[in-house]
């Protein structure tokens, strides 16, 4: 079994190596961000994407970022400014993924934190390499433990429908969506999976297909237009996709077309789960009216890879994500719990 690992640390190299996940399937290619810009391009073009993966290169983009600081060593006042300024500007790469800015603070919280203790610039900077690598790993234990939660809720459902790509190349390694069906995996259960496309941008059909059979599990790709047909048959158990962030009362952004596919399961009865690391929980924001969601640009809808799909005169609409009311969604599956419904009181009893 093959899995890709979608971001990481070279140490040969002292920078961050990403597959470049805009070439899936047809190339593998691994670029090498030794600094804030490449990484902030990385992010907004999708090079690496998924909002967990967005969290740890953001923790690694904000230390490139103040790796080049050329004041003064003993200056850590000044250095702590910088360090502000450049996490100011990485906040900026993409709107809809809370992880992007939970993991922004909490490498800016931990810096200003150490800053006393370390006493220097290069000794800070350190530190704050090992903060990132810390979330890289805390990240890969939340998705197991997310898959072995999942596991338990799905294991009698040999055959679930998923949308984008919540899977390893969305994480450090396992998944959120896709981590139950790897654990199943392991354990000699083998799920039968539906993705869909995920139009615009395809993350279903290009990323989620690619993981799953390199990995040796069965994985039928549909249109997103295909979803309430293949519902229709019987076939699809229950519905799991990962999120981008979930406001205090469970109302959850993801890829856009995640709505619909709630509507649709709960037309057909089939369970609709949602699964998330805690750190994609904005309990700030409460309820899904108040998620900013990202507006990407015309081209990726009125064209087809070289092919102009859509004439010049028309409006083109492209929301990269929707908003799946609470109401529609079965449970929620976090490393902490697997939180149900009232949503308001739960998240908070596990999420603590
Ligand atoms: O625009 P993308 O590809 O970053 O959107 C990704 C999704 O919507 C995922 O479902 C979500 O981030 C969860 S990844 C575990």
């Amino acid at each position: 079994m093959k899995r890709l690992k979608t971001i990481g640390w070279s140490d040969s190299k002292e920078c961050v190596r990403l597959i470049d996940q805009t070439l899936l399937p047809e190339e593998i290619r691994y670029i090498y961000a030794d600094n804030l810009d490449a990484m902030y391009h990385a992010i907004k073009v999708l090079q690496v994407r998924g909002a967990p993966a967005i969290g740890i290169a953001a923790a690694y983009g904000l230390y490139l970022g103040v790796r080049d600081f050329g004041g003064d060593e003993g200056d850590i006042t000044a250095f702590l400014n910088y360090a502000d300024e450049r996490a100011a500007y990485l906040s900026t790469a993409r709107p809809t993924a809370v992880n992007l800015f939970w993991a922004i603070n909490r490498i800016k919280k931990f810096t200003h934190d150490n800053s006393a203790g370390a006493g220097d610039v290069n000794t800070l900077k350190k530190l704050m390499l090992d903060e990132a690598h810390r979330i890289l790993d805390e990240d890969r234990k939340m998705c197991r433990a997310i898959g072995e939660r999942g596991f338990e809720l799905l294991k009698d459902k040999p055959c679930i429908l998923t949308h984008c790509n919540a899977g390893g190349l969305a994480t450090s390694e396992f998944g959120t969506a896709l981590a139950p069906i790897y654990v199943g995996q392991e354990k000699g259960v083998t799920f039968k999976v539906f993705a869909d496309e995920t139009r615009p941008l395809l993350q279903g059909a290009r990323i989620t297909a690619l993981e799953l059979s390199e990995a040796g599990i069965p994985v039928t790709v549909i249109c997103d237009n295909m979803s309430a047909a293949v519902m229709a048959t019987g076939q699809v158990k229950a519905c799991i996709v990962g999120a981008d962030r979930i406001a205090a009362n469970g109302d959850t952004a993801n890829k856009i077309g995640t709505y619909g596919l709630a509507l649709i399961a709960a037309a057909h009865n089939v369970p609709f789960y949602v699964a998330a690391p805690s750190s994609t929980f904005d309990l700030s924001i409460p309820d899904g009216t108040k998620i900013p969601i990202e507006e990407r640009g015309r081209e990726e809808v009125a064209f087809w890879g070289e092919k102009k799909t859509v004439p010049d005169k028309a409006e083109v609409f492209n929301p990269s994500f929707d908003v799946t009311p609470s109401k529609l969604i079965t449970a929620i599956i976090t490393e902490k719990g697997v939180i149900k419904p009232p949503y308001t009181e739960n998240i908070v009893k596990i999420l603590g």
